[in-house]
């Protein structure tokens, strides 16, 4: 078990290579067994989430190689094995083996997911869609259970927009009789990148990333080669940094349009933001950063994922800022920490409310979740002195070589074995 050492306030300039996006990792994984022949997918991140998504696939009897980014599954002989504990547990995105399970083999058996605990994050539009294509679906033991003769396509409305709920039922449709029309669906990137490769398998899909996504069955898919979009959550907390402590800070491998609502909230604050074809150049302010109110909504909005990495942010703008989380009103367990490195800030309901600037110090401060752990190493690059950031491990599940990118921009950053006594505290809490 390791902490995350950083010494503060030096300018961070050079350029940084964004990887592949992990929320489209953790779906195009589970995606291809739904294929009769091998899959290779090249960009994957190098992150815990991916490497434990590999061993579930392995525990069903998919073969796998993982170098160089580069993974290549063959799913021809998995089996319908029960995944009721164990690995299962460990991220939110196992809930993926279900649609894609159901799609296959018409029957699946998955843990309830983990992954961060950012309060209640339910998964009955999931269950609602399976049902719709003709699963039973049943809750046994802190396990789903999915059971269906056949699936067929349906018509199904989310009552939710929901980025989980879209994908997965996508995945159980794409091998369904008939046609399925899922409506409301979210639009994020990552579903166009999952359609993407699911069409690259032969199937056949209209209408992803608008809110009407129609899925035409068909009886078998095949292997196929894909390259994952990049991140743009990583992306977008490079560029928080570059407007924290950046001085041309480059972020190479970005979509611009994928940031945009950064973007626009960057050049309010009067952040230097200049915007490439596949790189965006970020420079701190020359004078004060102005404060900014923000809600985070759906796609194009404002995303969640970057709430907590833009706080820090905030805490250095002059006046009064507000941010809201529409999508997860309990994420802020970041605050208590900011708060504990000199931040000026409270939470009101859905919001935090800051006032700015604040002269941030080093403090001993722990991750909770991995886009609060984010939020903390920016206030760390930030702060006077040095920041110990425990619970890496929420880090290392979603960013790729993080520390090793920021040492390569010029930061002071590095890891140690967590005491002793910090490994008892940490392991009285997981109680
Ligand atoms: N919701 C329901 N019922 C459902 C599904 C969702 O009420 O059946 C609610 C959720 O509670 C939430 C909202 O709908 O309030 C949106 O949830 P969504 O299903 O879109 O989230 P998710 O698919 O569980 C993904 C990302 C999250 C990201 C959200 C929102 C993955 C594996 N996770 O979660 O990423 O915050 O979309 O964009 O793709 C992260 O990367 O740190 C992360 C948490």
């Amino acid at each position: 078990m390791e902490k995350l050492l950083i010494e503060g306030g030096h300018i961070l300039s050079g350029s940084v290579q964004v990887s592949g996006a992990k929320n489209s990792a953790v779906a195009l994984i589970p995606a291809t067994i739904l294929a009769d022949s091998p899959v290779t997918i090249d960009q994957l991140p190098d992150i815990s989430d991916v490497q434990t998504l590999c061993r579930l696939l392995r525990e069903i009897g998919g073969k796998i190689t993982f170098h160089d980014n580069t993974l290549i599954i063959d799913p021809r002989e998995m089996v319908d094995m029960p995944l009721p504990n164990g690995s299962v547990k460990k991220l939110r995105a196992s809930y993926y083996l279900m649609g894609a399970m159901l799609g296959r083999f018409h029957k699946a058996v998955i843990g309830l997911p983990g992954g961060c605990n950012l309060g209640p994050r339910p998964i009955d539009q999931h269950i609602k869609g399976f049902e719709a294509l003709g699963a039973k679906v049943t809750n046994e033991r802190g396990a789903i259970y999915l059971r269906a003769k056949e699936l067929r396509g349906a018509r199904i409305y989310l009552d939710v927009v929901s980025v989980g709920a879209t994908i997965n039922i996508m995945l159980a449709a794409v091998r369904a009789k008939g046609q399925t029309v899922i409506e409301n669906a979210a639009k994020e990137p990552e579903i166009i990148d999952v359609a993407t490769l699911l069409t690259s398998m032969g199937a056949k899909i209209k209408g992803a990333g608008t809110d009407v996504i129609r899925v035409d069955g068909v009886d078998t898919l095949h292997g196929c080669r894909h390259m994952i979009i990049p991140d743009r959550i990583e992306a977008g907390t490079f560029m928080i940094i570059g407007a924290a402590e950046g001085r041309e800070l480059l972020i190479d491998n970005v979509i611009p349009q994928h940031v945009e609502s950064l973007t626009a909230k960057l050049l309010e604050m009067g952040a230097d933001v200049q915007v490439g074809e596949d790189q965006i150049l970020v420079s701190k302010s020359r004078g004060s950063l102005k404060s900014a109110d923000v809600k985070t909504l759906v796609y194009p909005g404002f995303p969640t994922d970057l709430q907590q990495p833009l706080t820090s942010l905030l805490t250095q703008a002059v006046g009064t800022s507000i941010i809201t989380d529409t999508i997860y009103g309990a994420r802020f367990k970041h605050i208590d920490e900011l708060r504990r490195m000199g931040a000026s800030v409270k939470v009101e309901g859905r919001s935090a409310i800051l006032s700015g600037p604040a002269g941030l110090e080093g403090a001993r401060v722990k991750a909770t979740d991995l886009r609060a752990g984010a939020s903390l190493v920016i206030a760390g690059l930030i702060a006077d002195g040095i920041t110990e950031i425990a619970g890496v491990e929420h880090i290392d599940r979603g960013y790729d070589h993080l520390m090793e990118k920021l040492q390569g921009i010029g930061a002071y950053v590095w890891r140690e074995p967590l005491l002793d006594e910090e490994v008892r505290e940490s392991l009285k809490e997981q109680e």
